[in-house]
C-alpha cells in the first residue's frame, strides 16, 4: 500500500509569525512529498528486488525516505497555532507531561534552554527530539541525524532541524528559529504522545 502526504490540521498560515507561509508551503508540499514520493518508489523496488544485493541496495533509499515521512508527519501535529492568535501553540498546562517536565528538567524553561543547547549543536541536518527513555521512563533530550527517525525513545516532541525548515524566514540564525518554535508547539499532543509512551500502549 502506499504512502500519501497527510493533510496539515491547520491552514499554512497558522504559525505565523513564528513560522511563515511560504516555508510551511513549501516544507508541506515539496519537501515532505518528495520524500513520500521516495519511499513508494523504494518500497516497489524492494518488493521486485529478487536478490539480497538488490535488497541492501536499497536500504539506505527506504531509511531516509521512510524516516523522512515519519518525522516529518509527526512534526505536522507536533505544531499549532500560538496562543495570541487563539491557538494552543507554546501553552503547557497542568498534567502528567508538566509533572514529567519538571521532575526532568526543573521547569519548561530548562528544558527548551537544554533543548536549544543540544540541537543547535547538530552538524549538518538533523532532528531534535524531547523523548520517553522506555527503560526510566524519563523524559530525554537527543538528536538524530539526517532523516533518522527516533528509534532509542518513545518520540514526545519532534524539531526539524534541517535548513529548509527554517533558511527563508531565519536565514542562518538557528537559534532564533528555535527560541521560536516553542510558540507553536502543540502540548496537547506531546501529552497524548508522553501518556501512550508511558502506559506502554505504544512504543
Ligand atoms: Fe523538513
Amino acid at each position: 500500500m502506499s504512502h500519501t502526504l497527510p493533510p496539515l490540521p491547520y491552514d499554512y498560515d497558522a504559525l505565523e509569525p513564528y513560522i511563515s507561509e511560504e516555508i510551511m508551503k513549501l516544507h508541506h508540499t515539496k519537501h515532505h512529498q518528495t520524500y513520500v514520493n521516495a519511499l513508494n518508489a523504494a518500497e516497489a523496488a524492494y518488493a521486485k528486488a529478487s536478490t539480497p544485493k538488490e535488497r541492501i541496495a536499497l536500504q539506505a533509499a527506504l531509511k531516509f525516505n521512510g524516516g523522512g515521512h515519519i518525522n516529518h508527519s509527526l512534526f505536522w501535529v507536533n505544531m499549532t497555532a500560538p496562543s495570541e492568535k487563539g491557538g494552543i501553540g507554546g501553552v503547557l498546562n497542568d498534567g502528567p507531561l508538566k509533572e514529567a517536565i519538571l521532575a526532568s528538567f526543573g521547569s519548561l524553561e530548562n528544558l527548551q534552554k537544554e533543548f536549544n543547547t543540544t540541537t543547535a549543536g547538530i552538524q549538518g541536518s538533523g532532528w531534535g527530539w524531547v523523548g520517553v527513555n522506555p527503560t526510566t521512563k524519563r523524559l530525554e533530550i537527543t538528536t538524530t541525524a539526517n532523516q533518522d527517525p527516533l528509534l532509542t525513545h518513545a518520540p514526545v516532541i519532534g524539531v526539524d532541524i534541517w535548513e529548509h525548515a527554517f533558511y527563508l524566514q531565519y536565514k542562518n540564525v538557528k537559534a532564533d528559529y528555535l527560541n521560536a518554535i516553542w510558540h507553536v508547539i502543540n502540548f496537547d499532543e506531546a501529552q497524548k504522545r508522553f501518556i501512550e509512551a508511558t502506559t506502554g500502549s505504544k512504543l
